[in-house]
């Protein structure tokens, strides 16, 4: 397994022509839909994802292997980040899941912003749809391990086969892996400091989301204390962190705040994030 050890520079989240993303879209998915004058020809629309936000797993995904469709949604703008003002990192832990993860990107969709997702590989296959919405809407996609196992204190070259499961499962679907890592439980040794060939991401406002459930309290807990260069923890598998996340994304907006992808907040920062790094916040 390759692991890419360059810092990834923003604008290589974005779709563009030149990614593979978009070959893998337009080499495996045949144009379907109505033409509606797109200014982009290559596009092509998958299933209904987005039309029912909230109404659960309306979405099914054959697990028989097919060409997938990605979401390239028309309206998604192009961002600009201007990395003189504040900005803050959203992340998000544990997913995908369909039925949270969903409406977490009409969320962000509709506000312009973008997050960064740290998946479970053994999620993958059920919830590809939303990982393809999330490269094909801009955000970034990081490994949270294969099984969410703890990594410290497991042999090396079992922690390297975690990782590497979930670099191929996020591969198999989006057509290239993750270049950051979160360690499970924000918890990292020397031994993986050392083997891991990407940056370990960490953060510095803590939702405790997992614990609580409550909207407000996850609202409360950024709003209170978060600053310039934050990286915030959330969890894209529960319905109080969708909930939370329709208050707090306009609020941040209105406070000042540019949402942007743990890559893009380093690289606005002039932060590299070399192998083994630990990466939790670009306060000022
Ligand atoms: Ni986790």
């Amino acid at each position: 397994m390759d692991f890419d050890e360059v810092a990834v520079p923003a604008e290589e989240n974005a779709v563009n022509p030149g990614s593979p993303l978009r070959v893998l879209a337009e080499a495996a998915a045949p144009t379907t839909g109505p033409d509606t004058g797109t200014e982009h020809p290559g596009a092509v629309e998958a299933p209904a994802v987005s039309e029912s936000p909230t109404s659960g797993p309306a979405v099914s995904v054959s697990p028989v292997p097919q060409p997938l469709a990605p979401t390239v949604n028309r309206s998604v703008p192009i961002r600009v980040i201007d990395p003189g003002k504040p900005m803050v990192a959203l992340t998000f832990d544990d997913g995908p899941k369909i039925r949270t993860t969903l409406p977490i990107l009409d969320t962000l969709l509709a506000y312009q912003s973008a997050a960064t997702f740290f998946v479970v590989g053994i999620q993958v296959a059920d919830n590809q749809v939303a990982l393809v919405r999330m490269a094909a809407e801009g955000h970034e996609i990081g490994n949270h391990t294969f099984s969410h196992v703890e990594l410290a204190g497991m042999l090396p070259e079992d922690q390297s086969a975690e990782l590497e499961r979930n670099q191929s499962a996020v591969a198999s679907v989006i057509g290239m892996p993750p270049r950051l890592v979160r360690p499970t439980f924000g918890s990292y040794d020397q031994a993986l400091r050392t083997n891991v060939q990407m940056p370990l991401i960490l953060w510095s406002v803590d939702t405790l989301d997992w614990k609580y459930r409550d909207p407000a309290r996850i609202v409360a807990a950024v709003l209170d204390s978060v600053r310039d260069g934050d990286i915030i923890l959330m969890h894209d598998i529960y319905d109080s962190t969708v909930q939370a996340l329709q208050t707090l994304v306009p609020e941040l907006i209105s406070r000042g705040y540019q949402l942007v992808t743990v890559s893009e907040l380093a690289a606005a920062r002039g932060i590299g994030l070399e192998p083994g790094k630990i990466f939790a916040n670009a306060r000022h």
